[in-house]
């Protein structure tokens, strides 16, 4: 069947009173966007000639995989194609530099403890493993320090699991994570256990759908940051263990060349300097965190 079957006119007018264009309820916007997603859609299952039981395999793997949802968003590409989809627009409107975005994830939580140095612990459950010290200092474009910044940084244990997303639930809540307040100098330090890379729930719908298109589904190890500042744009990246086996083989593609610092490993600590630089806010909105929902405890 030709492709073209798909602009013939009674799928046209299906696809359009499907997205709600022959009436003039709802948002104009949204239908305009669910008309191209339709479309794209049955432009797919034309030229692939999807057969009836390949398409219900498909909605009920979607229907299945809803709680992994937000694994399997980084691990086909989409969070980080909407990285470098702002760095191009960055691009465009002329702005540039400072330390590079990188993928939020999935794991963050909001209302993590606030506190300030200058003996920052992140880990308050017993980890027997490497203790990790990362020092360092925010500036702004013109090497300025940073005033007054709020960085937020979270991680693994080193089982490679997360607090509050911890099968085991082992974990007391935000351990490895915390919000640190930094004062007029930016400069930011913290101790706590090295994180494992992580890996996705072995038999999960991230999982079937890797090892179904020959990929694995493992990151290296890594530290999540966001930081927030007045007069600044809000940040959010981590840096990826620039020695870990998976460093340049990362499923989730958050590694970023910048972003990957090799840990300084002696006897049973290891240490990270990493500075980070923030653009300026152009306006307000530009301090705010985008809108994603997050988990808030
Ligand atoms: C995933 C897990 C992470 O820890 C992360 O930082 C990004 C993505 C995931 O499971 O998809
Ligand atoms: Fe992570």
């Amino acid at each position: 069947m030709q492709e073209s079957f798909v602009d013939s006119a009674p799928i046209r007018n299906l696809l359009d009173r499907a997205a709600g264009l022959d009436g003039d309820g709802g948002d104009a916007r949204l239908k305009a966007i669910m008309r191209d997603l339709l479309e794209a859609t049955a432009r797919v299952i034309v030229r692939h000639d999807v057969t009836e039981s390949e398409f219900w395999g498909a909605v009920k793997y979607l229907q299945d995989s809803a709680g992994e949802i937000g694994l399997i968003v980084p691990g086909i590409g989409l969070e980080h194609f909407m990285d470098l989809y702002m760095d191009a627009k960055d691009a465009e409107a002329g702005l540039a530099g400072g330390t590079p975005r990188t993928i939020e994830g999935p794991l963050y939580v909001a209302g993590a403890p606030l506190v300030e140095g200058p003996d920052v612990n992140l880990t308050v459950d017993p980890d027997d493993t490497t203790s990790l010290y990362m020092t360092g200092q925010v500036r702004g474009p013109d090497g300025e320090p940073v005033r007054n910044a709020i960085m937020h940084v979270w991680h693994a244990d080193s089982q490679g699991w997360y607090s509050h997303f911890d099968p085991t639930k082992e974990q007391t809540p935000f351990n490895n994570r915390r919000r640190i307040k930094l004062g007029d100098d930016g400069r930011y330090a913290f101790r706590s256990k090295m994180p494992k890379g992580y890996s996705v729930p072995p038999g999960g719908a991230t999982d079937v759908l890797m090892k179904a298109v020959g990929r694995h589904g493992n990151r290296p190890a890594h530290v999540h940051f966001f930081i927030e500042a007045p007069g600044y744009r809000q940040l959010t990246t981590q840096i990826n263990f620039g020695d870990d086996p998976f460093a340049h083989d990362d499923f989730a593609f958050g590694t970023r060349a910048g972003l990957l610092p090799v840990p300084m490993r002696q006897g049973d600590s290891a240490s990270i300097t990493f500075d980070f630089e923030m653009q300026r806010a152009v306006d307000q909105e530009d301090e705010k965190f985008s809108t994603r929902a997050r988990l808030e405890v």
